[in-house]
């Protein structure tokens, strides 16, 4: 099938190399030039585990093409993917604004006598279908209501494991009422679900909503178990214990279910904004997304009051070094990263800072500038530090060398927002440590 997909960010560079592995022909769109310049010269631009190799290959084989413009993408597309942002508008709600304006330039390219199917795979809140096919009606010059179909997708990958992710979904979710278009669909999603995961297919409000409800549902397992470990601290329970002890039950399950510094990244927190702003509009409170995202304001600050009453409430002058910024491992993504809201308390607080991350330097380096220090690896940080802080869980930061830690430290004192280390080992190796939901280790 001929494809085209609009926006090539996370989730459409994702899309539209997966799609060609699959046998089809993609066009991207960007309105970045440099984006698309350097993909067009095999260069990817995000990273994201597995990804680049079938880049690389489909783009070899002639099947993944960049482009900027619109026009040349869409003209031979039987199906036009959009995966363009939905950023938070200042009241909380989705901005639709991206996809709306390029429905209205859409509606100007489509001509009369064909058929394709726009699909819509960012996250968008319910009705917005309907508002993409009004806006492409709107801006058409003629009556062209029966070339095409909008349908709802939404994606549901991961950062991180996106490629798997993709390539092998737990489900499909496709919402639309169209027989052509489910035709279409199940053709396009065939290859993906050969082990036998579903397709469901649905009404367009329900696939709309349930894109929500995944995320909301998953925001609100890990807050909860965020509220858990701060009973623990304050009951002297160990979470770890409290972990394992539920989600051994099936009704519960396992995932989800580790503790930390609050969520981040580009989905969780504007999703549920969202879906508390949507829930208002029809006059329904859902109070529970209020209180998560209260408590996940918090969490994310969760370390601070515990490393400033180490330093006697005293910051100034002091020096951290921060392992992780990207908002989870395996990613470059930092958007809403909690690293990034410690920053700037430590900052505030007159300490300095820094950081190692093992992809997401430049992205952060676009938004701290001079602001902290950048090492080039994760024990230069540690030099004149007085505290090592954990941000993010990445592999390498789960064994390291302990030995090293102690003779780059003024003091002997670790930080950690992900629980990476055993309280046991910690107590032997003479550390101050203080975790999440876990008792501190005083040295
Ligand atoms: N990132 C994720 O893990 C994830 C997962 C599931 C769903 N989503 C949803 O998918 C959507 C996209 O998210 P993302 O993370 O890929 O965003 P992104 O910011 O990484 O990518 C969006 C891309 O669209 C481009 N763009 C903007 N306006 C354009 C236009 N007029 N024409 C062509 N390109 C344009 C931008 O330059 C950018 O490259 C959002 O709605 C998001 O909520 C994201």
């Amino acid at each position: 099938m001929k494809l085209a997909v609009i926006g090539t960010g996370y989730v459409g560079l994702v899309t539209g190399t997966c799609f060609a592995e699959t046998g089809n022909d993609v066009i991207c769109v960007d309105i970045d030039i440099n984006k698309v310049n350097k993909l067009s010269n095999g260069q990817i631009t995000i990273f994201e585990p597995g990804l680049e190799k079938i880049f690389l290959r489909n783009q070899k084989e002639g099947r993944l093409h960049f482009t900027t413009s619109i026009e040349e993408a869409i003209e031979n597309a039987q199906v036009i993917f959009l995966a363009l942002p939905t950023p938070p508008g200042e009241d909380g709600s989705a901005d639709l604004s991206y996809i709306l304006n390029v429905a209205t330039v859409l509606g100007k390219l489509l001509k009369p006598d064909g058929y394709k199917v726009i699909i819509d795979k960012s996250t968008v809140p319910v009705g917005t279908s309907e508002k993409v096919k009004s806006a492409i009606l709107l801006s058409a010059g003629s009556d062209i209501s029966h070339a095409f179909d909008v349908v709802s997708n939404p994606e549901f990958l991961r950062e991180g494991v996106a490629v798997e992710d993709f390539m092998k979904p737990d489900r499909v979710v496709i919402g639309t009422t169209s027989d052509k278009a489910i035709k279409i669909m199940n053709d396009l999603y065939a290859p993906f679900v050969r082990q036998g995961n579903p397709i469901i297919f649905m009404d367009e409000h329900s696939a709309e909503l349930t894109k929500y409800a995944a995320n909301a549902f998953l925001a609100v397992k890990i807050t909860f178990m965020n509220e858990i470990a701060q009973l623990c601290e304050r009951l002297g329970a160990d979470v770890d214990m409290v972990r394992k002890g539920i989600g051994s039950d099936e009704r519960i399950g396992k995932r989800f279910l580790f503790p930390g510094i609050g969520y981040g990244g580009s989905c969780f927190p504007k999703d549920v904004k969202a879906l508390a702003k949507s829930s208002s509009e029809v006059n329904y409170d859902f109070k529970i997304l209020k209180s998560v995202m209260e408590v996940n304001e918090l969490q994310k600050l969760h370390l601070i009051p515990k490393i400033k009453a180490y330093f006697n409430n005293d910051l100034s002058g002091k020096h951290f070094a921060i392992w992780g910024l990207s908002f989870k491992p395996n990613t470059d993504d930092i958007r809403e990263a909690p690293a990034f809201y410690m920053i700037d308390a430590l900052l505030e607080m007159g300490a300095t800072v820094s950081a190692f991350d093992p992809e997401a330097m430049a992205n952060s380096k676009q938004v701290l500038g001079d602001k902290i220090k950048f090492a080039d690896g994760q024990y230069d940080a540690l030099e004149n530090a007085d505290a090592l802080i954990i941000a993010t869980e990445w592999n390498e930061f789960r064994t390291p060398d302990f030995e090293r830690i102690e003779k780059s430290l003024k003091q002997k004192a670790i930080f950690d927002g992900r629980n990476l280390f055993d309280l046991q080992a910690m107590q032997n190796l003479g550390f101050h440590y203080e975790s999440v939901g876990r008792s501190a280790i005083h040295a």
